[in-house]
């Protein structure tokens, strides 16, 4: 199985600006393809509820990707769900990953915020990370992660640059989870 974490950050870690959401107001071109070619490989996109509020407007269902919200109160949502589209959830992520394997699903992206990076990192679910560090500084914004405690290791696997500004693009695979 492939889980892939994928994330854009300023030169701080913040995967917000200020008090803004979602993060296409300062992201690179560059980076909106890349992102968009992760979602065209992917077959399930694992979100928190709060990344979902924020990207509501621009998501695109389609019956070839699952789309999971991740949320306590997932009855307050029941209206929005769309059968094998777009769900929402308060499995555990383990509980999530046993069940999109036992569905076939293969790809899977998890694209935030920082509470899920955080989540499924911790449990030792994340096999890759794609980084989009973008050369900006905000001071003030989202973190990368929120603060869960672990230890990871990883191995970059490519480092490449997007454009003449120097976005940078940095994959990892994990080597140890703990
Ligand atoms: N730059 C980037 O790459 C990037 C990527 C993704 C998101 N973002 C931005 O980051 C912001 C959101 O990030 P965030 O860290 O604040 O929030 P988030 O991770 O998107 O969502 C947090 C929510 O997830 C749900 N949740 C968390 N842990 C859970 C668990 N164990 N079980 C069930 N549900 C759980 C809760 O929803 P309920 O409160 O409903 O229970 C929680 O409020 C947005 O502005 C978004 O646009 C940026």
């Amino acid at each position: 199985m492939n889980i892939i974490l994928a994330a854009v950050i300023s030169l701080d870690g913040k995967i917000t600006r200020h008090n803004e959401t979602g993060a296409i107001s300062w992201n690179s071109i560059e980076d909106k393809k890349h992102f968009a070619r992760l979602i065209a490989k992917s077959d399930a996109i694992i979100m928190g509820r709060k990344t979902y509020e924020a990207a509501r407007k621009i998501i695109v269902l389609s019956p070839r990707r699952l789309r999971i919200v991740l949320t306590r109160a997932p009855e307050k949502y029941k209206k929005e769900a769309v059968s094998r589209e777009l769900e929402f959830s308060k499995e555990s992520p383990r509980q999530i990953i046993r069940r999109l394997q036992k569905m076939g699903r293969r790809k899977i992206l998890i694209v935030g915020g920082g509470e899920i990076y955080a989540l499924f990192l911790r449990e030792g679910l994340v096999s890759r990370i794609e980084l989009t560090i973008e050369p900006k500084i905000f001071g003030t914004g989202g973190n990368f992660l929120a603060p869960l405690q672990m230890k990871k290791e990883f191995r970059l696997v490519s480092a490449r640059r997007l454009n003449r500004r120097g976005t940078l693009l940095l994959t990892y695979d994990v080597i140890s989870t703990t």
